[in-house]
This record gives structure tokens, C-alpha cells and sequence, in this order.
């Protein structure tokens, strides 16, 4: 417990420290949010997301890895860990990374496309982790999910989560979607689903960006083209109205208030819309791609450094770490990705307080 507490006043002093750092344009604070793209490879045939295209290569090891990991540990002290890819099941090495994480105290949180929970690696999820797994799931029509996924992986998500959650009442488990044309009608009803008949936690909404791995973004106007792009701005706002209402009665979407309300301005026109918050990424935020290349956010990607060859705490005190972000100070992005966004010290509390009574944090 005296952990946890020191745990939760170190966050929330570094999260003052950050906020500092930010008014004051100085680097003055450590990052909280660590997140790796660990692998490219995905066996998924996705419409909005080209990332099955990519050719995994010299990816980092697992020895590489838990080099990484012990220098972060050693120099953040315990922190959350944020593992996407591809597909991270699809690495060979998956769960000996999650059982690292876990004997050094770092919390991971993983998002998965579902198509390797077989119950084998259910099995091993409850032995090592993630200690939040979120799966991707667009609408709760299954349908619709397979065509966009390009494979059938709807049934595969829902059984792991009946699976995981009938042998293991601690296990947090998400559900996240993708506001399409084909699915924001669904949103009430997804959110309903997945929180009443699959009983997972959380729902989290995601606005649609560009196809990820593609350059459609370098258009301005992409979204005209984008044949996911919601069509009739007004019903997505409504049907984001309505996730509204649910949120305030108290059903856990995960979306920040704000957040939701932003998206019914972005959905009208991303490109007039820059983000409303300040963006703090380049003060709370490191990304690890699969080769180890470091940057502060995925759109502004430029490499502070390779995890090969610095530790991450010089890269973060660099004076190359130093330029790029004097190069995003005055970034416009309609940038409303839930990885992009920071959380207020209030969420953090609610999130620490919600895992110490269900795991024991
Ligand atoms: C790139 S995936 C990687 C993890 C895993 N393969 C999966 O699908 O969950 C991370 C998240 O991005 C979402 N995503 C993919 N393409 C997107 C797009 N064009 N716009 C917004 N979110 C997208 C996915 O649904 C998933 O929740
Ligand atoms: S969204 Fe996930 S499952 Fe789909 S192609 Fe991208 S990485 Fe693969
Ligand atoms: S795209 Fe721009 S606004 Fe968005 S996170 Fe990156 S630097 Fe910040």
C-alpha cells in the first residue's frame, strides 16, 4: 500500500511538473506515458489500416527489450506501459515481454486485434498480463466488424473475453471502436453490448484518421476521399450526443467528456479543427517503434533517438530532443487520437483508485 501512495505522489507531482514544463517551454519533467509499437506484422486484412502491408524487419529482440524496460524501470520508477503494434500477440516473444514488465512493476495495458486468444494464450494472458488488455471490436455487429477487419475475428474477441473474465474477476478488459460511416450509428448499442452482455469495463471511442501506414493524412481534405468517413455529420454528432448522456449517467465510456464533444467538431471538418487541449506530448510522452526508434507522437515522427544505441534518459535530455520539440511547439494537428491525448490529474486518480481496488494496483 505505502508503494502505491508513493506510487500515485510521484504521478502526480511529475503531472504538475509537466504542466510547468509546458508553461514555462522548458523540459523540467520526466515522461508518463510510454508507449511501443512492438512489432508491424499483423495477419489482419484491416480497410482503415494498411499496417498488414508492412514488412516486419530488425525488430528489436527480446534481450533488447528487457534491456529497455530495465533502463525505463530503473530510471521512471513504476509506470504504465501502452503495447500496440500490429498486432502484439504476433510476436513470438509476447509473453515473455509481459512477464518481464511484470517482475520489474511496470503495468501494461494492450491492445489486440483478438485473432491469437486462442485459450492457450488466454491462459497465459491471466498468468502475466496485460493487466488491461482492450480489444478492437468496431460495432457489435459482427458483420460489419468481419468485412472492415478483412477476416473473421469478431467471434475470436468475444469468446476471449467471456473466457478471460469467467476465470479471472480482477482482469480489466476494454473494448475499443472506430466511429466509421458504417458503425456511429452503432455507438450507443456497441457501448451498451459491450458493457451489459460482454461485461467488460471500458468502452473507448476512436475517432478515424487517415489509413494508418499510408500517407492519405499529407491531404488536408483526405477525409472527402476516405470511404469510411461519416457522411452526414449531423446523426454522428447526434449519436455522440447519446454517448454523452450515457457518460454523465455514469456507464463507463472511457472517452473524456471533452473528447466527445470535440469529436462532434472534428467529424464536421477535421481539417478547420486543431486539437482543443495543449498538447503536452513532448513533455509527458515517449513512443518505441519495433526497430527502437524514439519520437513524441506518431504524426510529428521524428526520431529523438534509437533505444539500440542511447539510454532513454539522455535521448529525453538531448539537445536533438530539445529541437523537435521546438519544432511541434506551434503544431495545429486536428489531432484527436486517444494516444495523443493527455489525461487530467483527476482521471489519473480515478484510473489509479479503479486499479487498486480491483487488482490491488
Ligand atoms: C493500429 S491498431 C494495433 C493493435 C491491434 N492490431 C488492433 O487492431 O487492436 C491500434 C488501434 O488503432 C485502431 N485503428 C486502426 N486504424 C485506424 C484508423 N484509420 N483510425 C483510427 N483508429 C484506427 C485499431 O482499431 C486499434 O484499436
Ligand atoms: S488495425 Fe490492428 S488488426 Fe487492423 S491492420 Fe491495423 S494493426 Fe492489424
Ligand atoms: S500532431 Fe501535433 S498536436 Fe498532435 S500530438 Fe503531435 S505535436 Fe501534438
Amino acid at each position: 500500500m505505502l508503494q502505491d501512495i508513493q506510487f500515485a505522489a510521484y504521478q502526480g507531482s511529475n503531472h504538475l511538473v509537466q504542466k510547468a514544463s509546458y508553461a514555462l517551454d522548458r523540459n523540467l519533467a520526466r515522461p508518463n506515458k510510454i508507449s511501443v509499437l512492438i512489432t508491424d506484422a499483423c495477419a489482419a486484412r484491416c480497410t482503415m489500416c494498411d499496417i498488414w502491408k508492412l514488412q516486419a524487419h530488425n525488430e528489436l529482440t527480446i534481450d533488447e527489450w528487457r534491456v529497455t524496460l530495465d533502463r525505463l524501470r530503473e530510471w521512471l520508477g513504476p509506470f504504465w506501459l501502452v503495447i500496440s503494434g500490429g498486432e502484439p500477440f504476433q510476436v513470438r516473444y509476447m509473453f515473455d515481454f509481459l512477464a518481464h514488465c511484470r517482475d520489474i512493476g511496470i503495468k501494461t495495458k494492450m491492445s489486440s486485434n483478438g485473432m491469437f486468444l486462442t485459450e492457450r494464450n488466454c491462459d497465459r494472458v491471466l498468468e502475466v498480463g496485460p493487466d488491461f488488455l482492450s480489444l478492437s471490436i468496431d460495432t457489435w455487429r459482427k458483420d460489419v466488424h468481419d468485412h472492415h477487419r478483412g477476416v473473421p475475428l469478431f467471434d475470436k474477441c468475444v469468446d476471449a473475453i467471456h473466457n478471460l473474465r469467467a476465470r479471472d474477476e480482477s482482469i480489466v478488459l476494454g473494448v475499443a471502436s472506430i466511429i466509421m460511416d458504417e458503425t456511429y450509428p452503432d455507438m450507443p448499442e456497441t457501448a451498451r453490448w459491450a458493457l451489459d452482455d460482454l461485461g467488460v469495463d471500458r468502452v473507448l471511442f476512436q475517432p478515424l484518421y487517415p489509413t494508418f501506414a499510408t500517407d492519405e493524412g499529407i491531404d488536408p481534405q483526405w477525409f472527402e476521399r476516405n470511404p469510411h468517413w461519416p457522411h452526414d455529420a449531423d446523426a454522428c454528432s447526434d449519436a455522440l450526443e447519446t454517448l454523452r448522456g450515457m457518460k454523465a449517467e455514469g456507464r463507463a465510456i472511457w472517452n473524456p467528456d471533452e473528447h466527445l464533444v470535440a469529436m462532434q467538431y472534428y467529424f464536421r471538418d477535421p481539417a478547420s479543427h486543431p486539437r482543443p487541449d495543449e498538447c503536452m506530448v513532448r513533455y509527458n510522452t515517449m513512443n518505441i517503434g519495433p526497430r527502437g526508434d524514439v519520437n513524441f507522437c506518431y504524426t510529428v515522427d521524428t526520431s529523438v533517438g534509437n533505444v539500440r544505441t542511447v539510454h532513454p534518459r539522455d535521448m529525453w535530455r538531448s539537445h536533438l530532443a530539445k529541437q523537435v520539440r521546438d519544432e511541434m511547439k506551434d503544431c495545429k494537428a486536428p489531432c484527436l487520437l486517444n494516444c495523443y491525448r493527455g489525461h487530467s490529474l483527476r482521471d489519473q486518480v480515478a484510473m489509479f483508485r479503479f486499479f487498486l481496488e480491483r487488482q490491488g494496483a
